[in-house]
């Protein structure tokens, strides 16, 4: 009798502090995808076709893997702008090759927002939307949308086009097809003006290359890979915990 009251003082003073940590974890379950199997871009792009140049980058690139590690650890989703192949043969002549790796890991990170949209998000999202080539300091990475009716529109700065059918529309992954790509500002835009060229970096003879070699879309994507992995040791942090608590109650 005597050892049992501290142990229901205990539970008494744990219970709140274990109803609220319960209730945190069904919360931070509860949006889960269904047990189907992980989203796979681009399982989903090869079998809609007309999407090979896309799969090809996103291999090369590594991107694919990223998406993958993002989608299984994100609980934001993410969204795809696929370009089909039409659309990237309709670009100038040598504009994928002219790029540098960095600036091909920007093109496709720019076509991708590292959260789910459904089109009736977009309908009502607030501009600009920030895209997983965004840097640190937001940059020139942003995506405007347009809507009326259903139709939606999608603004590089440079390119603008319509988001057409959607290939997945299923959180976590939603897939939308467009028939442009997109080109951001920051690798295409304009030069920066002539006011601070290159005099202190004779090295550098190729200014234009300069604001897309930052490492802002490395960096960010390291964050944000970071910051899942954080919450997921938080939340098996807290399981422990919880086990813990139960066995030493028990
Ligand atoms: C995703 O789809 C691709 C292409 O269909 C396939 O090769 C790959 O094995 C799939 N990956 C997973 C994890 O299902
Ligand atoms: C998803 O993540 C969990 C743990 O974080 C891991 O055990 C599992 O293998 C991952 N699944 C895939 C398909 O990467
Ligand atoms: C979307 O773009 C098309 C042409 O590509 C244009 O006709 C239409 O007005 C645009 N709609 C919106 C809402 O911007
Ligand atoms: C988006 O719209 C804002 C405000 O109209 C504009 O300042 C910005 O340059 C646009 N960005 C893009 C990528 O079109």
């Amino acid at each position: 009798m005597a050892s049992s009251s501290p142990f229901v003082f205990i539970l008494l003073v744990l219970s709140p502090f274990l109803f609220s940590l319960t209730s945190q974890v069904y919360a931070q379950g509860a949006p889960a995808p269904a047990p189907k199997g992980p989203a796979n871009l681009t399982g989903i792009l090869d079998k809609a076709g007309q999407f090979t140049t896309l799969i090809r980058l996103l291999t090369s690139t590594q991107i694919s893997n990223q998406i993958k590690n993002q989608l299984n650890s994100s609980d934001q989703g993410l969204t795809v702008l696929a370009p089909t192949d039409n659309a990237f043969n309709n670009l100038k002549a040598g504009t994928l090759n002219d790029l540098n790796t960095q600036e091909q890991v920007e093109l496709i990170l720019y076509h991708v927002l590292p959260k789910f949209y459904s089109v009736a998000d977009l309908l009502s999202v607030s501009n600009p939307v920030r895209t997983q080539a965004t840097g640190q300091d937001g940059g020139q990475f942003g995506l405007n949308f347009t809507s009326s009716a259903n139709q939606v529109n999608v603004s590089s700065g440079i390119v603008t086009t319509q988001l057409n059918n959607a290939l997945s529309k299923d959180f976590p992954l939603a897939v939308y097809q467009v028939d442009k790509v997109l080109l951001p500002l920051d690798i295409f835009g304009p030069k920066p003006p002539k006011s601070s060229p290159s005099p202190s970096s004779p090295g550098d003879d190729k200014p234009k290359k300069a604001p897309a070699a930052t490492s802002g879309p490395s960096a960010s994507k390291d964050t944000d890979a970071s910051g899942s992995i954080a919450m997921n040791v938080g939340l098996s942090g807290m399981l422990v915990l919880i086990g813990s608590m139960c066995i030493g109650l028990f």
